[in-house]
């Protein structure tokens, strides 16, 4: 699950926590040392609650896994700790008002152990078991002999190890009441406008970088890499605190054209074989995947496999490789940074029908085959008539939800045609029903526009797609988002 950024989340202070007795014990530096049985809790009021977040610590070396539950008002999620520490995220909700928030540990039986345990006995069992049997037919061959009475061997002294004193330490509690605004961003502009990248920093939480990590930006020629802008606006996102999705792997647009059109030594057209083709993705996604290991913490892996009637796209990766292209860019992702979390993106598929059919029976099949996908972002370029869509994306949302997926809108605009401050309410009505269908959905973790001022819009600054207008003047559009991902407390 993912660690939002410290700007979407609210510390809950240690000391606030009430602390079970025994168990809990609060230390000099402010933090706690938790126990099997404790439990800590405290109040809070709040409008929404999306998560909890709680770092934590393992003290000891037990082999034992140690059980954390987070309980948000009346729902409960668990989480199992291992011997290393980490941070462990809970997707809760809790709706407005007074919540009780509560964590509580629990040491669960060691099951390996128990396994090794059993097996000892029944080896000693089954030693005694031939021992005896041993030791009869011996005795009885004395007894022909003589009658001279056995002599006992001393008992064995059997060594009991100390229970182990398993422990935790908690570091810090967090609960998320906002969800992340990101937006896409591109270098195109960076230096170019004073705008451009202030008010970014002032408005959002995060970005996608528009076209810098698309194949023909990260890899124009066959084996040679380019990655100065995609570094260039990845490190300025985190110099700025902001989160950044990575966009996008395998598509079948704004691809390099060795890749689409391939010559041969003698300039003739070549026609990919499958291996050869297999090699050249595996290339692209091992290599810049892991350039970007440890910056960016999520990808998406595969753009766009559907036509809207559910059939595969036929491009060039359906062509040579099949349809398990999809399979394999995820794997090969995840071979390269197995931290990160992999997403298929899509676009016209939030509302249901064949589209979202056929992308729920994929991700369902991958899901089945043990492919490593996280996620799923619905790209949500909609129309000023999409009409009451909260509604219709609820159930989709829900669907891919129930396969234990993430979920984010990631390229979010609205064209409302050309021109026309009329038609500003009716966008902002669209851009607070998206988010709201995000809000509800407990797996549906951000909100991303794509480019966030009308000034640069890939549908072109007539269409007034996005929430702030060409003179970075806030749009009805932005205050309706806001209103849904970050009410006030
Ligand atoms: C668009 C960019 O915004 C444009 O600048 C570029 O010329 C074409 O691509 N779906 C996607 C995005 O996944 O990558 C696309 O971005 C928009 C549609």
């Amino acid at each position: 699950m993912l660690v939002p950024a410290a700007a979407e989340a609210r510390d809950v202070p240690l000391n606030s926590l009430g602390t079970s007795a025994g168990q809990a014990q609060r230390r000099a530096d402010g933090t706690i040392l938790l126990r099997p049985g404790a439990t800590v809790r405290t109040d809070l009021a709040v409008r929404e609650v999306h998560g909890v977040t709680v770092q934590l610590e393992r003290r000891d070396r037990c082999s034992a896994n140690l059980q954390v539950t987070a309980r948000l008002g009346d729902q409960a999620a668990s989480s199992v700790i291992g011997r290393t520490s980490r941070t462990v995220s809970f997707r809760l909700t809790a709706p407005a008002g007074t919540t009780r928030v509560s964590l509580s540990l629990t040491q669960l039986r060691d099951k390996a152990k128990d396994a090794r345990a059993k097996k000892r006995r029944a080896q000693a069992k089954r030693r005694r078991a031939q021992a005896n049997a041993r030791g009869k037919a011996k005795a009885s061959r004395r007894r022909v002999r003589s009658h001279r009475p056995r002599r006992l061997r001393p008992r064995r002294k059997v060594a009991v190890a100390s229970p182990c004193q398993a422990s935790l330490l908690l570091r810090g509690l967090s609960v998320l009441e906002r969800l992340p605004l990101n937006a896409a961003m591109t270098t195109a502009h960076f230096g170019q406008d004073p705008f451009y990248q202030a008010l970014f920093t002032q408005n959002f939480d995060g970005l996608t970088p528009e076209n810098e990590l698309k194949w023909a930006s990260t890899e124009p020629q066959q084996g040679q890499f380019t990655f100065d802008a995609g570094d260039r606006i990845v490190n300025w996102a985190i110099a700025n605190g902001k989160s950044v999705r990575g966009h996008v792997l395998v598509w079948d647009y704004q691809n390099s054209s060795y890749v689409t059109d391939p010559k041969d030594f003698y300039l003739l057209q070549h026609h990919w074989k499958r291996a050869e083709l297999i090699a050249v993705m595996q290339e692209h996604i091992l290599n810049v995947v892991a350039h970007f290991r440890g910056r960016i913490p999520e990808w998406d892996v595969v753009n766009e496999a559907f036509n809207d009637d559910g059939s595969y796209k036929n491009n060039v990766w359906y062509q040579v490789i099949g349809p398990e292209y999809i399979a394999l860019a995820f794997r090969l992702a995840h071979q390269a940074d197995p931290e990160a979390k992999l997403f298929y993106n899509d676009l016209g598929y939030e509302a249901g029908g064949p589209h979202t059919e056929a992308v729920l029976n994929m991700v369902r099949s991958l899901r089945e085959q043990g492919v490593p996908i996280d996620g799923v972002g619905f790209e949500s370029h909609f129309d000023i008539s999409a009409g009451s869509i909260t509604e219709r994306m609820r159930p989709v949302l829900q669907a891919f939800a129930n396969l234990g997926l993430a979920e984010e809108i990631t390229e979010l605009d609205v064209n409302t045609g050309p021109g026309g401050v009329d038609k500003l309410a009716a966008e902002a009505e669209l851009y607070r029903q998206v988010a709201r269908a995000c809000v509800e959905q407990i797996a549906c973790q951000r909100v991303t526009t794509w480019g966030y001022t009308d000034r640069y819009s890939w549908i072109g600054s007539d269409r007034q797609g996005l929430p702030f207008d060409v003179n970075y003047q806030a749009k009805p559009a932005w205050q309706a988002l806001q209103a849904e991902a970050r009410p006030a407390v």
